[in-house]
């Protein structure tokens, strides 16, 4: 059986090792560079071990490639290319359509496409499967089915074997392949009724995340009015054995999935006349809590951040990845320069940044810790300026939230 991976990022990548250790594994990805590098050994992604890697290319049972030719006897497809926002933040499905183009302009024979990248639904039925015929001059027909991807990369505790998987096909004889292909390698698989049900499941588990995590956000504005601590206050609600879930406040939501698909849900809401005034809401006070923050910057010192250093700590989305996409880190820097600071970034795990290289942590007025990696000692954050904000929540004896 030979798989074909469409798109070698955090999902592709990621699910390709695992299918490597039972399937002959071709990836496909139309970035030259990242082809060469994996095919040298070279993980670019966190979670997926250079070694392994290495390992599997060279039994012959991994391989990447830039030419659609190289997919054309798959068995199977995995399609897991980005799937984000539109400069006006509506669903962008470009990068899927040039997948489907890739896929059904060169597939000879008869396979199952299984499609991972996060989109609403009624995506499966109606545009991936008729965009793969609409590119194919060939009179095969596929098997189509969805199977969200859960990955949460930087994670070690939850991976492809025992993270539970939803799928369903468009017909019956795809859902059991799907099944036959994932049991492979996935402990816990689970069917549901149609793609539609799959590719709503995916939304709502992020939109449950953006909302709660906006709901924390609010509510540390309101314990920080009340002169309490939320931290404390959190602890002490977390102390109830049922209907509670602890989250904690932040500088927002980054990385592809949270401040993405819950926009994806909306928008579908909105497409069928039900407002998703919630979710939006939800969006735009994760969005706000960099201003916040940079007002609470600003009245702890005196009101004025006119050509004061600020070092912002942990430019990446979460902790222990490289990950900058949708950062909080970013409207932050920017809330802080419209205020007339001199602002420069430590993240050593990030390294370079938007044509910028991460600064020594020392000799900064102000410290913002945005996001704080498990490498860096919350010590050497505390003494490494006069005034450290913390967002996280981790550096004991800082100003927090
Ligand atoms: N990153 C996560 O934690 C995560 C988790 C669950 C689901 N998802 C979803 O999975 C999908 C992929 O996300 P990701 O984080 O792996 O993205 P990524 O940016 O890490 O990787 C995507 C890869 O696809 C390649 N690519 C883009 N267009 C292509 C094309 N037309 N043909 C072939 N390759 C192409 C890019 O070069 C890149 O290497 C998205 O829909 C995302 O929402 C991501």
């Amino acid at each position: 059986m030979k798989v074909a991976v469409i798109g070698l990022g955090y999902v592709g990548l990621t699910i390709s090792v695992f299918a490597s250790n039972y399937f002959q594994v071709v990836g496909f990805d139309n970035n030259q560079k990242i082809v060469n590098q994996l095919n040298l050994g070279r993980s670019h992604i966190e979670g997926v071990e250079s070694s392994l890697l290495l390992k599997l290319i060279k039994t012959g049972s991994y391989r990447a490639t830039t030419s659609g030719a190289d997919i054309s006897d798959a068995d199977i497809v995995v399609i897991a290319v980005p799937t984000p926002l539109t400069v006006d933040r509506k669903p962008d499905l470009s990068y899927l359509d040039a997948a489907c183009k890739t896929v059904g302009a060169n597939l000879e024979r008869p396979a199952l496409v299984i499609n991972e990248s996060t989109s609403f639904p009624g995506t499966l039925r109606n545009f991936i499967k008729p965009h793969i015929e609409k590119y194919s001059s060939r009179a095969v027909s596929h098997l189509y089915a969805i199977s969200p991807e859960r990955v949460d990369p930087g994670r070690s505790d939850f991976n492809q074997k025992n993270t539970p998987r939803l799928y369903a096909g468009l017909t019956e004889e795809a859902s059991a392949k799907t099944k036959e292909f994932y049991s492979k390698f996935c402990e816990s698989l689970v069917e549901v009724s149609s793609p539609e049900v799959a590719e709503a499941a995916k939304l709502f588990e992020n939109t449950f995340r953006q909302v709660n995590i906006a709901l924390v956000n609010e509510f540390a504005q309101i314990a920080h009015s009340l002169g309490i601590s939320v931290y404390e206050t959190l602890d002490a609600a977390n102390t109830k054995p049922y209907g509670f879930m602890k989250f904690t406040p932040s500088a927002g939501v980054g990385g592809h999935c949270i401040p993405v698909d819950p926009t994806y849900l909306a928008s579908a809401a909105e497409e069928h006349g039900v407002p998703a005034t919630f979710i939006r809401r939800a969006n735009e006070v994760n969005l706000e809590m960099s201003k916040y923050i940079v007002r609470r910057v600003v009245e702890d010192n005196g009101g004025n951040l006119q050509g004061k250093s600020v070092l912002v700590v942990g430019v990446a989305y979460k902790p222990n990845v490289a990950d900058v996409r949708e950062t909080a880190a970013e409207p932050v820097i920017e809330h802080l320069r419209s205020n007339g600071a001199v602002v420069s970034w430590h993240d050593d795990v990030v390294g370079n940044w938007k044509g910028e290289s991460s600064a020594p942590l020392q000799g900064a007025d102000i410290v913002v810790v945005v996001t704080k990696h498990d490498g860096l000692d919350e010590k050497k954050i505390l003494s490494s300026a006069p005034y450290v904000f913390d967002t996280t929540g981790k550096v004991k004896g800082a100003t927090g939230l």
